[in-house]
């Protein structure tokens, strides 16, 4: 009995320490005791736009709460750089990758994982062109894009508009490298392109009706989500084919992109004291936030990626200990939208939040969540 409970014990300590290449036992493996600290590698795609910040470190405490160690780092824009920091992980020992990915080129480095037997979970960017992992947690994007053009809409009641007096537009989409931006574009577009084909709206510049026109996608697309690249096409814009008329809204994709445009326009005189045209925007970003109590851009959508953090970070735990996933406020994407995890080599399991439409209303909402730091938290009070 005593030589059975030692033998018991002497397995126990070899299943922790894991096999091969740093504890990949392969997915569906051990119970909880195997997997307490075991490392989670976590790739995040970017620093210029603030929400990555609040995800790596929102990431990094799930992670640790659920007594895993965590690994962070940033691709800052270069896939190279985050396919090297994911064979880093790999190289630790990693038992785990939560991926939010600049492009498909991370698919070879996804494929090493798959190698290694290592489960990937894409975090709020889908990596496209793979097929070897099975899962992704994200936000409702195609209703983010929804709640873009709804912005439009009610900012400039359109449902009163008439073709004799138009409405005039630009539009932006994010980076033409990251999935995402195609869903918020085409959900915009759902709501906005009744109101072109009526007359009531006009579009200054490329007009994608959807992204799947990918010639005027590009050219409206903004490279990297980089705010410099969006600020010089809104001058350009300003200056060229906007500049007989006044522009009543611009669709931005997201925050860092909606303050880059917004500057462009306080700079020119027509736009100046009170007179910009309705920006939307997306991530709730303290600035934008502000500049929406300030009554500058008009509208944001709020993702509460706190809760995304730690629906991903649970989602982990469950594939670590081989159970069948089940997050509570996360619905399994299917019909309709069952394409969101669509990677072009195969279907993945899409789990999505959902995130909610801001405006001068109701900006308080993240505060009150607990978006901010307590310094953002400051200055909007
Ligand atoms: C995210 C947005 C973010 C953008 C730029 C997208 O994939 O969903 O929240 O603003 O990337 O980083």
């Amino acid at each position: 009995m005593k030589k059975l409970s030692m033998l018991l014990a002497m397995l126990v300590a070899i299943g922790s320490l894991g096999f091969a290449k740093g504890g990949q036992q392969g997915s569906g493996s051990g119970s909880g005791s195997t997997s307490q600290g075991a490392l989670v590698g976590i790739a995040m795609p970017e620093t210029h736009v603030q929400r990555w910040q609040k995800d790596g470190a929102n990431l990094k405490a799930a992670v640790e709460k659920l007594g895993y160690r965590a690994e962070v780092a940033y691709g800052d824009a270069d896939q190279n750089r985050q396919n090297q920091q994911i064979q880093n992980f790999l190289t630790n020992g990693a038992k785990l990758l939560i991926v939010s990915n600049l492009n498909d080129g991370v698919a070879s480095a996804i494929a090493d994982a798959a190698q290694d037997k290592v489960p990937v979970i894409a975090y709020d960017r889908l990596i496209m062109n793979s097929g070897d992992y099975d899962y992704y947690i994200t936000f409702n994007n195609l209703k983010v894009g929804q709640f873009q053009g709804q912005g439009l809409e009610t900012g400039l009641k359109l449902k009163e508009a008439s073709p004799d007096a138009p409405k005039y537009i630009t539009l932006f989409a994010g980076s033409p490298t990251d999935n995402n931006a195609k869903f918020f574009f085409d959900g915009a577009m759902s709501v906005l392109n009744p109101y072109i084909k009526s007359g009531v709206l006009k579009v200054i510049g490329p007009y994608p009706e959807t992204s799947a026109d990918n010639a005027n996608f590009q050219r409206i697309a903004t490279e990297n989500w980089q705010a410099p690249v969006a600020k010089t096409r809104m001058e350009n814009l300003l200056n060229n084919d906007a500049a007989n008329v006044v522009l009543d809204g611009v669709l931005a994709p997201n925050d860092t992109l909606a303050r880059a445009i917004i500057e462009a326009c306080l700079a020119d005189a027509k736009y100046a004291d009170g007179k910009l045209p309705v920006v939307t925007g997306q991530d709730a970003e303290a600035d934008s936030v502000l500049s929406i109590k300030n009554g500058q851009q008009y509208m944001t959508v709020f993702k509460d990626t706190a809760k995304l953090a730690e629906a991903a970070v649970l989602l982990a735990d469950q594939i670590i200990k081989g159970q069948t996933p089940s997050i509570p406020g996360a619905t399994l994407a299917s019909g309709d939208i069952a394409s969101i995890g669509d990677t072009g080599k195969k279907r993945v399991k899409a789990y999505l939040l959902e995130p909610v439409i801001l405006t001068k209303d109701n900006w308080q909402l993240p505060l009150n969540a607990g978006h901010f730091t307590p310094e953002e938290a400051a200055r909007l009070k």
